[in-house]
């Protein structure tokens, strides 16, 4: 038996994507239809099924969507012509290029190549800077963190709590999610640590969290007991881990964990994320509401 209040993704997701087909409607009703492009370089199965649903979602909500697929051996150059033409495209409003590019690739440069009104993943240093400096108006903001801010709201309205003067530890450091959730949770006067690999004594930091956040990719690191009883924990990662037994091809079953061990946080947690079916359906709705809202912003 569970105690924490589950953070159902799917429902949150489908509220999210609701509200964004029904002003996108009354958007295409003035003449103006949000256009979404995906760019994927290679043939990672993850970011292609990845870039599938981010398509799926797209049209689901009435965007205009179009989908870039780019052979592994593509020149950086061709890339980058890519982007610059879906730059100088009208009837596009956002560009995601699929991360991670091949190795080969400067996927700094392709990112800052892109104009910063239509980087609806909100990585643009453009962006990253208007966040930091509270530009809410302006800045896009990356969807993961997004969707968890939406998540986390929720829980403290089931659970009758406030943000404000929380204590917040994001766990991980990344560009994508574990520094801009630290803004977000700033701008909510969260008191924010960034914790990481480096952190000394990551489980006693971890249980000081009213507001837990893990972003670090590592397959159920968060024990049960790194929980402070009654915390808000926002699982961010999903991981492929081994199974038990063969699928129907004969291969070794797999399936899909959070960085958090679900089964013994949700024993201590007030309210718990879960993985798959948590942060992870987010991601894609806030990735629509931010291409609707670029839309928005270029409509005469
Ligand atoms: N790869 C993993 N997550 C993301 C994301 O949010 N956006 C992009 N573009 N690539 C990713």
């Amino acid at each position: 038996m569970t105690k924490a209040y589950l953070l159902d993704g799917k429902a949150i997701a489908e509220e999210t994507l609701g509200r964004v087909a029904r002003e996108t409607a009354a958007l295409r009703a003035r003449g103006v239809t949000p256009g979404l492009a995906t760019v994927l370089v290679g043939e990672d199965p993850a970011s292609q099924s990845y870039v599938a649903s981010k398509g799926k979602a797209a049209r689901a909500c009435g965007f205009h969507s179009v989908q870039h697929t780019l052979p592994t051996t593509t020149d950086e150059l061709d890339l980058l012509a890519l982007v610059e033409s879906l730059n100088a495209d009208p009837t596009i409003h956002g560009i995601l290029v699929q991360l991670p590019l091949p190795k080969t690739m400067n996927a700094a440069r392709v990112l800052e190549l892109i104009d910063p009104r239509k980087d609806v993943d909100g990585f643009h240093p453009v962006n990253v800077g208007l966040l930091s400096v509270g530009e809410m108006d302006r800045a896009i903001v990356p969807c993961t963190p997004a969707g968890s801010m939406i998540m986390l709201d929720k829980a403290c309205a089931a659970l009758g709590r406030t943000l404000a003067g929380a204590e917040a530890v994001v766990i991980g450091r990344s560009n994508i999610v574990g520094k801009p959730m630290a803004q977000l949770l700033l701008q909510r006067h969260c008191t924010v640590t960034i914790a990481h690999s480096r952190t000394r004594d990551l489980a006693a930091v971890a249980r000081r969290a009213d507001v837990l956040v893990a972003a670090v990719g590592q397959p159920e690191m968060v024990r049960g007991d790194w929980v402070k009883p009654g915390a808000i924990v926002i699982d961010v990662g999903i991981n492929r881990v081994a199974g038990e037994g063969l699928d129907a091809s004969g291969k070794p079953k797999t399936r899909l964990v959070g960085d958090v061990a679900y089964a013994e946080a949700a024993e201590v947690a007030g309210a718990i994320t879960p993985v798959p079916g948590g942060v992870g359906r987010m991601t894609v709705a806030m990735l629509m509401a931010n291409t609707l809202e670029a839309a928005r912003r270029a409509a005469p």
